[in-house]
């Protein structure tokens, strides 16, 4: 698993599974890291000795001067947040020397933020809790065929005229109904195209830089944003992201074909947790799901927002595991449990008519009357963010490890035991 040619590593649950660290701890191996989907709502955290680093479009290995990161068509990029995100890296002495954004990639414009903020006031009590960074709007355009793709800011005419009539039916839109003054070409001329024009320098056929890194055997690895229960597919539909979060987006996202893939890890936290609204089975509130927050850091990376916390649902980590194909797990975060007390793993749920499933239904209303059915663990105290092989945890600890196993079918190969790199060890 760790010695790859192609690599993917996605998010097995709700997003902000410690997906960065994990891609951070592989990208030392590889010479190209690709994201594939979504955009700044993602925000990946890595802690490198004293320093932190949010990234929320750029990959991990971006950290690492000399790969080469590339953000590709399946994504909607946001040229404000980008080009700070670029700004605070050389701050830190990190230039980004061998990045490229793919000419496809579509971008999130200033209407797309406004329309995010509009939908969502509307929704009222049925909000998404989106992370208003226009993710939602930015696709819904590029599926109705009128989005703006980075490769369009080559030819400045073009693209201006391009945004004017498309701002004209946005404003129409805000106007008429929301009862939003709309927003003025001369602030996009103004403050957002000088912004994304810095792009230009990266934008080229990403595509086609990919499929020569195949030919010469490059080490690639994918980095996924979000998790599966957020997948505009199979996710908890409609609270789940814009974009699919699945291995199988990778091939449309990047240009490269089926089989190119080589492994898919999932990234799954040793509990659960979801930021936004929506259906979270196995959910806690009290005490100690204060406690797991606190001790998590379970705040949003992008929007600081208190996660929710539950136990650990082996249902959703079940189809997290089918839909990807995955053989392998990272299990993250796993230092958190300990001193929490008795442990549960839900297995499968029990339906209001009393039969039980083991499979996450499609439709919501099914899923809000089901209670899961768990499975316990008795809790162990020891602190285990020193240990560095798998023979350094409690017995306790292992016998959990072996529940995920068990619940899922996949082995557990990758264990992250506290936010440091030095913090993560690989099941031999
Ligand atoms: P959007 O992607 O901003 O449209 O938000 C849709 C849903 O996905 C909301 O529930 C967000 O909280 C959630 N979401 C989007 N990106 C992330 C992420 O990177 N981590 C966790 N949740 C996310």
């Amino acid at each position: 698993m760790l010695d790859f040619t192609t690599l993917a590593v996605v998010g097995c649950q709700w997003g902000d599974e410690g997906k960065g660290k994990i891609t951070d701890y592989l990208a030392a191996q590889a010479d190209v890291v690709v994201r594939y989907q979504g955009g700044p709502n993602a925000g990946h955290t890595v802690n490198i000795g004293n320093e932190t680093y949010k990234l929320h479009h750029l990959p991990c290995g971006i950290l690492y001067q000399e790969k080469t990161c590339i953000l590709g068509n399946g994504m909607v990029l946001d040229p404000s947040v980008l080009v700070k995100e670029l700004d605070n890296l050389k701050e830190r002495g990190i230039t980004p020397e061998r990045l490229y954004i793919s000419d496809r990639a579509h971008l999130i414009l200033p209407y797309h933020l406004r329309q995010d903020a509009l939908e969502e006031k509307k929704r009222g009590g049925s909000k998404i809790g989106t992370t208003l960074r226009g993710i939602g709007p930015a696709y819904q355009d590029k599926i109705g065929r009128r989005g703006i793709r980075a490769g369009e800011l080559k030819e400045p005419l073009r693209v201006k005229e391009r945004i004017r009539e498309i701002l004209a039916e946005k404003n129409e839109l805000f106007q008429r109904y929301y009862d939003d003054p709309g927003i003025k070409m001369q602030e996009i001329e103004e403050t957002y195209l000088p912004l994304a024009d810095r792009l230009l320098p990266y934008i080229t056929d990403t595509s086609l830089l990919l499929d020569a890194y195949l030919h010469q055997g490059a080490k690639i690895l994918f980095e996924g944003a979000q998790g599966a229960m957020l997948d505009l597919e199979y996710g908890t539909y409609p609270y789940v992201t814009s974009s699919s979060t699945l291995a199988g987006s990778i091939f449309c996202g990047t240009g490269i074909p089926p089989g190119k893939v080589k492994a898919v890890l999932g990234v799954a936290k040793a509990y659960s947790t979801r930021v936004g609204a929506g259906p979270f089975p196995t959910e806690i509130e009290g005490p100690k799901a204060g406690q797991i927050r606190e001790r998590g850091r379970e705040f949003g990376t992008t929007t600081g927002r208190p996660r929710r916390i539950g136990w650990l649902d082996g249902v959703a980590l079940r189809q997290a595991c089918r839909l990807n194909g995955l053989e392998h797990l990272a299990l993250t975060l796993f230092d958190v449990l300990s001193g929490m007390g008795d442990l549960k793993i839900a297995t499968a749920y029990r339906l209001a008519d009393g039969s039980v499933i083991e499979h996450f239904p499609a439709a919501l209303h099914i899923l809000e009357q089901s209670t899961p059915v768990y499975q316990e663990y008795a809790g162990w105290s020891e602190d285990i963010s020193g240990a560095r092989s798998i023979n350094d945890l409690p017995a306790a600890a292992l016998a959990y490890l072996q529940g995920v196993e068990a619940v899922t079918g996949a082995r557990v190969s990758l264990i992250s035991v506290g936010p440091r790199r030095d913090q993560t060890f690989v099941r031999p």
